[in-house]
């Protein structure tokens, strides 16, 4: 049976792009599988190590799932260093994985920037725990934006690898099925993850540039729509995006070499739940002064109930916690199941 995981950082404000990338995506898979939702608290001091509001960080992430639509009782939502197995696979894996995987890691040059033998250590090996995350549960299947998808490639290569280094004890103890990667056969612990990154928006682009990802870290609020935007400035936000001068064509062909244009159709379909298509067969031929109030509309319509549902818990911390510690106790209870098989397959005492 297909398991979920996925996971967001506690880290600044989160803006559309994490909302369609991951949340959105969360909230529709929760009716068809078992989903593990995850506050990452422990990957967000590889990048800076000292926060001021990391507890309130986390609460305000935990409270952007709930208010998003995630169910708590249903699935599962927890924050990552109160299981501290996934600290303790990622340590394994860091000895699975080769220094170079890590090296060639874009987010790590990105965030490392031109000093990279002085960025933490914890920085270069983010992928290692990332992995852990996803298989200390064995979770099949990971959505996210389209920025993971490298991270996802190598946590794929990390259980390969481990499946590959330790076959023997693995068909020893009776814990791992046959499966083929390619045309080679394996016998396989920890399963081979399927990102789930499809849809109209896998990437969200700036409002103010479109060749540039939709960020927390853009110094320029317009170039972003965040969850805790009130309706006037996500309308304002809309109104002043970046855009051509031409009229949106009738197929989705004629977006190409339009990032601004593609961006905001992409955003207007996947709040809508629709394809691009769909959405230029309605607005094809209309300018942006016309297509723009709609899009802003519609924005404000699905993003205001999350935001005064986000305020509302905030206010009430005691109830994040409540939600927090049952969701570490049963991802606990699984992740305990599986480091009790890797120690057996590693030969720990
Ligand atoms: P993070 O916290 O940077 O982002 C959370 C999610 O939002 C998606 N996202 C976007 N999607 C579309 N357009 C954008 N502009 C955009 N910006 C962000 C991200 O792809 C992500 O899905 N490494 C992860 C957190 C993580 C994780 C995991 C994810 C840790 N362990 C295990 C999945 C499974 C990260 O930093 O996401």
């Amino acid at each position: 049976k297909p398991q979920i995981f996925s996971g967001v950082q506690p880290t600044g404000n989160l803006h559309l792009g994490n909302y369609l990338g991951a949340l959105r995506k969360f909230v529709a898979l929760q009716e068809q599988m078992d989903c593990i939702y995850c506050v990452v608290d422990l990957h967000s001091i590889t990048a800076q190590l000292v926060h001021d509001d990391l507890k309130s960080q986390t609460r305000s992430i935990t409270a952007a799932y709930l208010a998003s639509g995630i169910d708590p009782v249903k699935h599962i939502v927890f924050n990552q260093s109160a299981v501290p197995q996934h600290a303790e696979l990622a340590w394994i894996f860091n000895c699975v994985a080769r220094i170079g995987w890590m090296n060639r890691m874009t987010q790590f040059k990105d965030k490392a920037g031109k000093d990279r033998e002085n960025a933490s250590l914890g920085l270069l090996a983010y992928p290692s725990l990332m992995a852990a995350d996803i298989l200390v549960y064995r979770a099949t299947h990971v959505p996210v934006g389209d920025d993971q998808k490298q991270h996802l490639e190598l946590t794929r290569d990390i259980a390969m690898k481990f499946n590959l280094d330790f076959a023997k004890k693995i068909k020893e103890i009776g814990k791992g099925v046959d499966i083929t990667v390619g045309d080679q056969p394996v016998h396989a612990f920890f399963p081979m993850v399927e990102p789930l990154i499809e849809g109209p928006a896998p990437r969200v682009m700036s409002l103010k540039d479109g060749s540039k990802k939709m960020s927390k870290s853009d110094p320029s609020d317009l170039s972003r729509i965040n969850l805790t935007d009130d309706a006037e400035t996500v309308a304002r936000k809309i109104r002043k995006a970046k855009t051509d001068p031409d009229a949106l064509p009738s197929e989705v062909d004629g977006l190409k070499g339009r990032p601004e244009a593609d961006n905001l159709v992409g955003i207007f379909a996947a709040l809508s739940d629709r394809t691009k298509a769909d959405v230029l067969t309605e607005y094809g031929g209309q300018q942006f002064s016309q297509f723009k109030p709609a899009l802003a509309e519609l924005a404000v319509n699905v993003l205001s109930p999350v935001n005064a549902e986000m305020r509302r818990l905030i206010d009430d911390p005691a109830h994040i916690d409540a939600v927090l510690k049952d969701g570490s106790e049963r991802a606990g209870a699984i992740a305990e199941k599986t480091m009790k098989d890797v120690h057996e397959i590693v030969g720990l005492l």
